[in-house]
């Protein structure tokens, strides 16, 4: 099989970078990560880049053109798919439109509801009986690309947001995978 080289997108902690460079050492899996970006130059997520010998751009989005630079690497790269994953900036659509292939993203809620941040502050404020998770393929409006996997569990009455955010990182590490999977069964 012919592996679809990949770029994930971190900003942080890059824990669901980490599971994804795991099962892309399978090599029934989809997927090669060939290169990592992140725009938080302090990231612990850079680690598991460098652990694993996988090139890694940081990049300030403070500066003009930085999407630009992005593009250039994707490009000498050869990347088919970007993966964000907790890549906490917006990214432009003419990005989109420019890199023309598929972008996909993780969100800790059952999407459509609790777009954006603080998912777990509203969840618990707003009374959920169910959260989870969500993959869904990026478009030009924040956390509004068509669902490709869900995955939820009910919240007990003790769960606070750190309780809600380990059930729901551990269900993104399954997620994320099983989606990519998904996304290439028929290719
Ligand atoms: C994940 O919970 C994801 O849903 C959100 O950002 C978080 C990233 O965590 N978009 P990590 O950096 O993969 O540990």
């Amino acid at each position: 099989m012919v592996k679809k080289r990949t770029c994930i997108f971190i900003s942080g902690y890059g824990s669901n970078l980490k599971y994804l460079i795991n099962n892309s050492r399978n090599q029934n899996f989809p997927i090669k990560i060939s290169l990592v970006v992140c725009n938080n130059k302090n990231a612990k997520g850079i680690l598991h880049a460098k652990k694993n010998s996988i090139p890694c751009l940081i990049i300030n989005t403070n500066k003009r053109n930085f999407e630009n630079k992005i593009l250039n690497e994707l490009k000498r790269y050869k990347i088919s798919l970007i993966c964000l994953a907790g890549y906490m900036k917006i990214i432009s659509k003419k990005f989109i439109n420019t890199y023309g292939k598929t972008i996909i993203n993780i969100h800790p809620s059952l999407l459509p509801k609790f777009k954006g941040l603080n998912t777990f502050k509203r969840i618990l404020k707003n009374k959920e009986k169910k959260t989870g998770c969500t993959v869904h393929f990026v478009n030009e409006k924040l956390d509004a690309g068509t669902n490709i996997i869900q995955k939820s569990f009910f919240i007990n009455k003790n769960d606070n947001e750190k309780i809600l955010k380990n059930k729901t990182q551990n269900l993104e590490y399954k997620a994320f995978s099983e989606a990519i999977i998904k996304i290439f069964r028929y290719n």
